[in-house]
């Protein structure tokens, strides 16, 4: 059966490991899309898979999951060095990509997944989850809509205490290990997001594990004397929180990323009086972002904001390598 002749969108998952378990219920919740084939390194582990979650079909080796007519849509969520080789195989087998966060490695391997998709008509998103809240679209309106005031100055903070197993890639360098591109990629998100551009420069430092960085402060300047300073690493408790800070209030938020558990999403506005205004949404992040990816929108904008901030992530590392403030250059 081909898409054309199927109302409903046929996921295939590429790689078996904690984050594909958690959204693989939620591809599976989506009206118009079903999830019909897990590929694993391993046999062993994509039946175990398959099993668990009332897939159909079990594939080993992720190539065979690609030229499966199945599968209409990849879900892969692989370390990040693996993500530009799957994401450039699978455009080219024609199929819608949802690619976990950091999208790639670097800015050059984001054009190259950008290029595979667009010459083969592919749709693509990173899976930024929180980008796709109803909370979000707020945000914006706060920040556009006057009532901060101006906007001056960002403070992200994300981490959360390493609950690493051995093999952990988060901290192995050759497959994209360190906390700058797992967490940085959200709190450079969050920066962008807000002052609609990516920063002008980046001065960071880092404290290591090995050569991969486990706590990363940053503080980041944008043109008209906007600012943001961002913390992330695995060595403090979990974090995912922002402080928008403008001239008349500051609009603060302790759960930017995922809501916490059995909480509705939720953020305050403190005035510059002690006023505290909470603001609490209903939605579901995972289940947007999954029907943006199979609807018709125009994905431009979310394009933009990967590909700005991949490029800032980028030069976060770079200024940890050279120990100076580097520009964010995109190679798009
Ligand atoms: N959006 C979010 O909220 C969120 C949360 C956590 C993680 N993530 C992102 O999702 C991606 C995966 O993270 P994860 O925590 O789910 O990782 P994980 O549990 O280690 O799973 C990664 C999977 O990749 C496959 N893989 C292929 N080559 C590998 C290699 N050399 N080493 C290890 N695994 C390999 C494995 O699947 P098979 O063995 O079955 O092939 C493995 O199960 C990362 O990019 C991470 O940043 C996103």
């Amino acid at each position: 059966m081909t898409k054309e002749s199927a109302s409903t969108t046929r996921f295939g998952l590429i790689g078996t490991g904690r984050i594909t378990r958690r959204l693989v219920a939620d591809i599976q919740s989506t009206s118009g899309c079903e999830v019909t084939a897990v590929a694993s390194r391993t046999m062993e582990r994509a039946q175990w898979c398959a099993s668990q979650y009332a897939i159909a079909e079990a594939v080993q080796g992720y190539e065979n999951l690609l030229s499966r007519d199945d599968v209409d849509a990849v879900y892969l969520s692989l370390p990040p060095s693996l993500h530009r080789q799957w994401c450039v195989a699978a455009a080219e087998a024609g199929k819608s990509i949802l690619c976990e966060k950091p999208l790639a490695m670097n800015s050059a391997e984001v054009a190259q997944i950008n290029d595979a998709c667009r010459q083969h008509g592919v749709r693509w998103l990173d899976a930024t989850g929180w980008l796709h809240h109803p909370r979000t679209a707020a945000f914006a309106d706060l920040i556009r809509g006057g009532r901060l005031g101006t906007v001056r100055h960002i403070s992200v903070a994300i981490s959360f205490f390493e609950p690493f197993q051995s093999g952990e890639h988060r901290l192995q360098r050759e497959l994209g290990g360190g906390c700058v591109l797992d967490l940085g990629w959200y709190a450079c998100g969050v920066a962008r997001f807000a002052f609609g551009k990516p920063c002008r420069d980046v001065m960071a430092t880092a404290v290591y594990r090995g050569d991969v960085p486990i706590r990363c402060t940053a503080v980041l300047r944008f043109d008209d004397d906007l600012s943001a300073t961002i913390s992330c690493g695995y060595d403090t408790a979990t974090r995912k929180w922002f402080e928008i800070a403008g001239s008349d209030a500051s609009l603060i938020c302790d759960d930017f990323s995922r809501p916490w558990p059995d909480k509705p999403a939720r953020c305050w506005i403190h005035d510059a009086s002690g006023k505290v205004d909470q603001l609490d949404f209903e939605g579901h992040q995972e289940i947007r972002m999954i029907e943006t990816l199979i609807g018709e929108d125009d994905l431009a904008s979310l394009h933009a904001q990967a590909i700005d901030t991949q490029a800032m992530v980028d030069a976060i590392n770079r200024s940890l390598e050279t120990s100076s403030a580097q520009e964010p250059t995109s190679c798009i």
